[in-house]
């Protein structure tokens, strides 16, 4: 298929040393791209950018003064991947408000503080990719996740509105929805809740849970010039649980 190739173009991926992230990476390297792998895991940042020929960056996006940071080093940025996030399960009712804080600082403020600050390159360029990965926790509910969920459904309303407003800046913007992923976040859950897997991969009509390959390739695909007429959309990967 003719213009898949990134070459010439310089991606950044946030949390890109984790499961997710270093699929998504490990394609848009394979596109041509030079992958940034920005991530608070400085190790396993530096063995994803190593293995692609690529460049680790640490950023801890829970502090806005290292995004500042971040942002006033990287240079041009063509591909943004909004991937880092963090979950913390507890039933509401029970939930901490300084757990919310923390979600709302990384899952949803970053992608903001980021975006604010490498999005007028982009269009002042002619070309762009926005993608956020989102969760289909937020498009259908999650057990014990409704703060990571209200933090998750904000990158809908923000990637819409930016798929209009960088549009005629030749930047495109779109949410990509995992469903449950083999990684280390569910893997994490999963200590504590034997039978997890299992019981996720019996409500996937594909029964099985997703790989990080599964997520990365539609990522990947969005950031190519081929994906140039895809903006503003929520897709899912997520062996059919969400069908809209
Ligand atoms: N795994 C799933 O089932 C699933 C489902 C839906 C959505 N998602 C979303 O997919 C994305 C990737 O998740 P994953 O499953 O690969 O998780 P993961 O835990 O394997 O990877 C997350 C990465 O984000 C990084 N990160 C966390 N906090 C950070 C911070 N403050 N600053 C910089 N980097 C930070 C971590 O170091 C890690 O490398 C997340 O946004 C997650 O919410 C995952």
């Amino acid at each position: 298929m003719k213009g898949l190739g990134l070459e010439g173009r310089v991606a950044v991926v946030t949390g890109g040393a984790g499961g997710i992230g270093a699929a998504i990476c490990a394609d848009l390297a394979g596109l041509g791209a030079h992958v940034v792998v920005a991530d608070v895991e400085r190790d396993a940042a530096a063995a994803v950018a190593d293995g692609l020929g690529g460049t680790a960056a640490y950023v801890d996006l829970g502090d806005p003064d290292g995004i500042d940071a971040f942002t006033a080093d990287v240079g041009p940025v063509d591909v943004l991947v909004h991937n880092a996030g963090i979950s913390i399960v507890e039933p509401f009712t029970e939930s901490d408000p300084a757990h919310w804080d923390l979600m709302w600082r990384i899952n949803l403020r970053a992608p903001m503080q980021l975006t604010r600050a490498l999005l007028p390159g982009m269009t002042a360029r002619g070309w762009g990719r926005l993608v956020f990965v989102s969760s289909d926790g937020a498009r259908a509910g999650s057990g014990g996740e409704g703060a990571y969920a209200a933090t998750k459904a904000g990158l809908f309303g923000l990637a819409k509105t930016l798929a209009r407003e960088a549009a005629r800046g030749g930047v495109t913007s779109n949410v990509v929805c995992p469903g449950p992923t083999d990684t280390p976040m569910v893997r994490r859950v999963a200590e504590r809740h034997p039978d997890l897997l299992d019981r996720l991969a019996r409500q996937v009509p594909l029964r099985r849970i997703g790989t990080p390959d599964d997520v990365a390739g539609l990522v990947a695909f969005l950031c190519t010039g081929r994906a140039g007429y895809i903006t503003g959309q929520t897709l899912s990967v997520s062996g059919g649980i969400t069908m809209q």
